[in-house]
């Protein structure tokens, strides 16, 4: 038999790379094919009682997760989150958003490909935060639970985890910084601008979905989730609930939601409002 050159390989890789490339992003870069383990054994932080570092432990990030080892490697060398320089000399870039003293900042690294974190930094006055990441996640895994339920094709939900930042990193001491002890790791959903997000919700929406948000919507109380920014569509066309913090919460401030609707899916919507949903549930 003829053996294959690499010269004869070659023009095929180049076939694959294109092919490879016009394939749709993946929505998930690691989640399918990783065997996450379940050992989540971080070193005790006693800034916070044991109670509640009992309670936090089922949602830290598994030990053998892609994103553990760089993000040890991050918090072993600097102190990212001091502020938003900081972040952007570790490396993060692009949607750093910093909207305000309460805002969670998110950052994106081309290290943590697939994933984003999401965190308060040092300089923002805010303490406890891993009550918020805790709730977070309660909230996605309540989202979940609905739609496979349901069996609801139209939406996604990241997974999201704590990463215990290690004991040894911690900011200066000094009055202007506020220490944070935790950050939360999500999927990266590849949202879809703001503006393409309002695009598609006036251009793309369809009956049924609406019927379906309604019912994800009162079911699982998601007072945050009437704003298109919280609730953007990713690449792949789905709807994420990416602002997981508040659910079974009420009342749910459905009209909200009209405004980025074309003419006639709003009064369809109202339609819903008016029938506290669709009659076949
Ligand atoms: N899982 C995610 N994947 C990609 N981008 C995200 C994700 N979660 C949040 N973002 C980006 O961060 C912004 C703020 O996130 P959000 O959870 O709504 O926080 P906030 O409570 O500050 O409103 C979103 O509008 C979106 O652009
Ligand atoms: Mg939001």
């Amino acid at each position: 038999m003829q053996k294959l050159s690499l010269k004869k390989v070659f023009p095929f890789t180049w076939y694959f790379f294109l092919i490879f490339n016009l394939l749709p992003i993946q929505e998930y870069a690691y989640s399918e094919e990783v065997e996450i383990s379940s050992v989540r054994n971080y070193e005790y932080n006693p800034i916070i009682s044991i109670d509640e570092w009992k309670k936090l432990e089922p949602f830290f990030l598994p030990i053998n997760h892609p994103t553990k080892t760089y993000l040890d490697q991050l918090f072993s060398n600097n102190r990212p989150i001091l502020s938003e320089k900081a972040m952007e000399k570790a490396g993060f870039s692009n949607n750093i958003i910093i909207r305000g003293p309460q805002k969670a900042v998110i950052g994106h690294h081309p290290k943590l490909k697939g994933y984003i974190i999401k965190t308060f930094l040092d300089i923002q006055p805010v303490q406890g935060e891993w009550i918020a990441w805790r709730s977070r996640i309660l909230g996605a895994e309540a989202i979940r639970k609905c739609i496979e339920h349901h069996n609801f094709k139209e939406f996604r939900v990241p997974k999201k985890w704590i990463y215990p930042i290690p004991i040894n990193s911690t900011p200066p001491l000094e009055p202007i910084y506020y220490p944070k002890y935790f950050i939360l790791v999500e999927e990266d959903m590849h949202l879809l601008s703001h503006k393409e997000t309002k695009k598609t919700y006036r251009n793309k929406m369809t009956k049924k979905t609406l019927d379906h948000l309604y019912i994800v919507l009162s079911e699982v109380g998601l007072i945050d989730s009437v704003y298109a920014d919280n609730i953007p569509f990713n690449k792949s066309g789905k709807i994420c609930f990416i602002d997981t913090e508040h659910f079974n919460k009420g009342p749910v401030k459905f009209e909200r939601i009209k405004r980025y609707l074309s003419p006639s899916l709003q009064v369809y919507w109202q339609h819903l409002i008016d029938c506290n949903g669709p009659l076949n549930k």
